[in-house]
């Protein structure tokens, strides 16, 4: 793996930590950015070693600004644009993740920052944190998933306040609107991301494989559909454990 600029990558008994690391910058997601965590996410996904991720954002005032705006309007063209997306395509990378993927947000989450949240499985946030899509207010709709993944589990009316005012809300708000799982004070932040991440790896790697393939997918498909999903991959947990 080569080495990282905007991210920083660690491991730490069955922990990954993946730090978006430009603290002078809110943490924005630049291309570098982009590019280091597209290339770091399948090590996460294919390393045995690895049980569950945390996502976090370095200093004490983001875990990510958004998208950096320094470089909006540099690409050469909107096709050129589209076609990096397409071939990098590093929220689909993050969504296909099958490990249990934990968000410790401490500070701002705007745009792709709370995107890349929500790409995540579990979102905690220190008491000061504050949420928003930012992107009508510069001419934009989100792009990096917000307007699909948001209205997930947040009801559709607070998504379209959101994505309309472009407001930003508080930690309080974001729980009460189910945007994010807990809300701690910023110096639990990590022992909190920690406690929960040691608590799920107690649990069975596979099943818990199986449970996140079980949530992610269904959410896709029609109850019947799911429910037959479900069926299966428990069939399958199960087949698997007779044969090892
Ligand atoms: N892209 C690039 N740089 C960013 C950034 C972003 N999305 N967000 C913040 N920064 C930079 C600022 O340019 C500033 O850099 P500087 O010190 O070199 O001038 C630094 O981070 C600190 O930001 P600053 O604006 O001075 O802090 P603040 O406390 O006054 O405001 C925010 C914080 C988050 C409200 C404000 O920075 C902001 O609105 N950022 C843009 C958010 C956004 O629109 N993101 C989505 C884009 S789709």
């Amino acid at each position: 793996m080569g080495d990282f600029e905007n991210i920083i990558f660690e491991k730490d008994g069955g922990i990954a930590y993946i730090t978006l690391n430009r603290p002078k910058a809110l943490n924005a997601v630049n291309t570098r950015m982009r590019d280091e965590l597209y290339e770091v996410l399948p090590s996460i996904k294919d390393d045995p070693d690895v049980k569950v991720a945390i996502v976090k954002g370095a200093g004490d005032r983001a875990f990510s600004a958004g998208a950096d705006i320094s470089e909006f309007g540099t690409v050469p063209s909107m096709a050129i644009g589209r076609e990096i997306r397409w071939e990098r395509d590093l929220w689909g990378m993050f969504l296909s993740v099958q490990k249990p993927l934990i968000a410790a947000i401490g500070g701002f989450a705007l745009g792709a920052g709370i995107e890349m949240a929500m790409c995540c499985d579990i979102r905690i946030a220190s008491d000061d944190s504050q949420f928003g899509l930012p992107e009508a207010n510069l001419g934009m709709v989100p792009t990096a998933g917000g307007s699909q993944t948001m209205p997930r589990f947040v009801l559709k009316g607070w998504v379209s306040e959101i994505v309309f005012t472009a407001d930003r809300i508080d930690a309080q708000k974001a729980l009460h609107i189910g945007l994010i799982n807990q809300v701690v004070p910023r110096d639990q932040l990590l022992n909190k991301a920690n406690e929960t991440a040691r608590r799920i790896m107690s649990n069975d790697a596979n099943a818990l494989e199986c449970a996140k393939a079980a949530i992610v997918r269904g959410l896709d498909m029609p109850l019947s559909q799911g429910l037959e999903m479900e069926q299966r991959l428990a069939a399958a947990l199960t087949s698997e454990r007779k044969t090892s």
